[in-house]
């Protein structure tokens, strides 16, 4: 394959502008979609809709951005196909015994396919008889291929070690399985057709977004001086927030760390301080008005805000010192675009600081060793 990046400066950078395109690619171009029935079909699965009904349980394997994808997608599909989802970091199940049963579906989620605790993990539990299907996106990788069924994100080659254009497939594919097992369980066929038409929306909402990047490159100048940086959000926002903080470190090895919002009291208040700025993810509906109880309180100890939100409101423009507004959207959709910004400031943060961006120190794009 030829990579090249097409003008770019960096590998990082031109993922991140690549995903209106790679999103609709995870869509199948449309062809994964059902518009007139409001779902979605994923047929690699090679699951019937009966066999939806014997799924008691799913539990979702990955390391690293896909394992914040997949804590994503216990959001997503708890809540759209009502079915419990438990998330495993693959490194701390090896040396475990997992519990394996027949009503449990194992998704693991790997963007090379090769991680080397991920397939150790899928290993086990098919030595137990476990029933596992693949979202991949390296094709004919050994993950791949050890899988009973699986999907295919089809993001493209993905050069930077940082994942971004994986994360978003990774969770798109995630919310395709939501609405195909939620419309055999819950969801209605007007709630499926409306989740079918914000997908449909999305790639041009992240256009939107991407085309605002100067925006973030001067947020990014004033956050790039800071030792240390907090990053919050309750529901649907915390694994986003998991996920920004993880861009951040990797890309510009500030540290950065995310916290649910709610535990903000528990411990992380104690560290804000002038020196100490806090990202919130605060988007409508349920969590917006105790996420913004939260930002007062860091406010009121002296803490630089700085929020991605969705939705215009004069109090939260107020209270932030900085602001970014993505697109409104169906909440489920909503990480999609909550994580365009933090990806592009973790990048232009990396990049005011001179970092190695697209070989961050230390790191791999894949972990095939223990
Ligand atoms: C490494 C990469 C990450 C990636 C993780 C899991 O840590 O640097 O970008 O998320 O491995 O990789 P996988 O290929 O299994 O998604």
């Amino acid at each position: 394959e030829n990579h090249t990046k097409e003008g770019y400066p960096h590998y990082l950078l031109k993922e991140i502008h690549e995903q209106p395109e790679s999103v609709f690619r995870a869509m199948g171009r449309g062809g994964r979609l059902l518009p007139d029935f409001g779902s979605a079909l994923l047929a690699g699965l090679n699951l019937e809709k009966r066999d939806f009904f014997d799924i008691k349980k799913i539990h979702i394997i990955a390391m690293g951005t896909a394992y914040y994808a997949g804590e994503l997608g216990k959001f997503i599909i708890e809540d759209l196909a009502r079915i419990p989802v438990e998330v495993s970091d693959a490194s701390e199940m090896c040396g475990m015994n997992p519990i394996v049963d027949k009503d449990t579906l194992f998704v693991a989620v790997s963007q090379s396919g090769e991680t080397r605790d991920t397939i150790a993990a899928i290993q086990e539990i098919q030595q137990k008889g476990g029933r596992v299907v693949g979202l991949v996106n390296t094709v004919g990788s050994t993950l791949a291929r050890m899988t009973d069924g699986g999907v295919y994100i089809h993001a493209g080659s993905e050069i930077s070690v940082a994942s971004t254009k994986a994360f978003s497939n990774q969770v798109t594919v995630l919310i395709l399985m939501a609405l195909m097992i939620g419309r055999s369980r819950d969801i209605s066929l007007s709630r499926g057709r409306e989740l079918v038409a914000e997908l449909k929306a999305l790639p041009g909402k992240i256009q939107d977004i991407l085309d605002r990047g100067s925006e973030l490159r001067n947020m990014a100048e004033k956050l790039k001086d800071y030792q240390s940086i907090l990053y919050l959000g309750r529901g649907i926002n915390y694994p986003v927030a998991l996920e920004a903080a993880l861009k951040m470190k990797e890309v510009s090895y500030i540290h950065a760390e995310a916290y649910s919002a709610g535990s903000l009291k528990h411990g992380p208040l104690a560290l804000i301080s002038e020196e100490m700025p806090s990202v919130f993810i605060c988007t409508s509906g349920d969590y917006q008005e105790k996420t913004i109880s939260n930002i007062q309180e860091v406010k009121a100890r002296g803490g630089k805000v700085f929020v991605i939100s969705n939705y215009k409101d004069s109090n939260l423009e107020n209270l932030a010192d900085e602001i970014f507004i993505v697109p409104g959207s169906d909440e489920a959709i909503s990480p999609l675009l909550t994580i365009v910004p933090c990806q592009l400031l973790g990048y232009y943060t990396a990049l005011a600081l001179g970092r190695d961006i697209d070989q961050p120190r230390n790191l791999a794009k894949s972990v095939t060793v223990e």
